[in-house]
């Protein structure tokens, strides 16, 4: 048994995911791109890359990481790029998408030798949420105005353009697929290649693939445009579980658990987004609130049914546990960062990663 707390990644599950990506890219001829934000484990890359046709990053680190790990097509995005680092961008990607038309004039020389592109922000997304709508009041997120666009279409070939998030809908997809093209048919017109970024949850099980696909295919042919997708959590969603044993149990007017591990620490975007932790079945007579062991007093990971009393020893499997999570983990408290684990094909499960007090030593100095 391997020792909590660690993640571990199921193949038999992520090969879900990665089939009906490869079935969008066969039906729509859109190309795939792993967001590295989302998920950089890079140890499951070899394994993903037969069904993708890379990565797309947003920095200097994600970009190296993307080129050297996953090879094939590499896209290079970033809000902003420093002087100090864009020679070392340049070198590692294929493609290089800047955030504004200021930066594409400011480093107009350096990405010369590559295809460029830029962001732009259709100004509609699909969250209400507003730390995750890229289209919020005064976005930095990507060019609003064809017009001043226009003007330097001669320096790039493509756009990107992200305003889904978390987007199961369909038909808001197309919808706000139809508002781009109204607002941005002078300049995709002219482009060669449109990104259309991630939040599309397409691998999800009553996702119309085939309509998504058609949508898709329609978009490219009417601007005569190479699509391409850059899916992070629809890539390796419901594929990962964070794996923890309780510690200790308290009554205090609920029944508690407290776990060897923290939300703060190991699943952080659940608490910026102020979500619950999930398990399953999530069904049976007792419901324990399971807590994490770092000082915070909101360190929670939720509130579940559990079909037996829960026990000092005991193990519970977080779901849903790889986007967003190891590429955000942290040492808030010193707390025991999880390894990570690899459930193969033929279910033999496979340690990759180990963290140990060396490796928090050496996060500061
Ligand atoms: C530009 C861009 N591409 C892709 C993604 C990946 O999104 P998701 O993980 O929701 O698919 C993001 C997420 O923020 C993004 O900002």
């Amino acid at each position: 048994m391997i020792q909590t707390p660690y993640y571990l990644i199921d193949k038999s599950k992520l090969l879900q995911n990665m089939e009906k990506i490869a079935k969008l890219r066969e039906l729509s001829g859109a190309k795939a791109l792993l967001a590295l934000k989302c998920f950089a484990t890079w140890s499951v890359f070899d394994f993903m890359r037969d069904y993708m046709d890379g990565t797309t990053s947003s920095s200097l680190n994600e970009v190296r990481l993307g080129h050297e790990r996953f090879g094939k097509e590499t896209h290079a995005y970033s809000v902003a790029y420093a002087d100090y680092e864009i020679d070392e961008v340049v070198s590692h990607a294929d493609k290089i998408i800047f955030n504004t038309v200021g930066q594409l004039q400011r480093f107009e020389k350096q990405s010369s030798g590559i295809i460029r592109g830029l962001r732009l922000n259709p100004g509609v997304s699909s969250s209400t949420f507003d730390l995750a709508d890229p289209a919020r009041p005064f976005s930095r997120l990507g060019e609003w105005n064809v017009k001043e666009v226009e003007p330097v279409m001669d320096l790039i070939s493509g756009f990107m353009i992200h305003n889904n998030c978390e987007n199961g809908n369909f038909d808001l997809f197309d919808k706000m697929l139809g508002q781009i093209e109204g607002k941005f048919a002078p300049l995709l017109k002219k482009a060669e290649w449109v990104s259309l970024g991630g939040g599309i949850h397409f691998t999800g099980p009553d996702y119309p693939l085939e309509q998504f696909a058609e949508r898709l295919k329609r978009f490219s042919g009417e601007f005569g445009v190479q699509v391409y997708l850059e899916p992070g959590e629809a890539s390796i969603t419901k594929s990962t579980t964070l794996e923890v044993t309780v510690l200790d149990k308290l009554y205090n007017g609920k029944n508690l658990v407290v776990v060897d591990s923290s939300i703060e620490a190991h699943m952080l975007d659940l608490l910026i987004y102020r979500e619950n932790a999930k398990v399953s079945p999530n069904q049976g007579p007792h419901r324990y609130m399971v807590c994490g062991k770092s000082c915070l007093a909101g360190d929670i990971f939720g509130e579940f049914d559990f079909p037996n009393e829960l026990n000092i020893g005991d193990r519970i499997s977080i779901q849903d546990a790889a986007g967003y999570t190891m590429v955000k983990k942290n040492w808030f408290n010193g707390v025991k960062m999880p390894a990570i684990a690899i459930r193969e094909l033929d279910g033999s499960l496979r340690t990759v990663r180990e963290f140990s007090y060396t490796d928090y030593e050496q996060s500061l100095s």
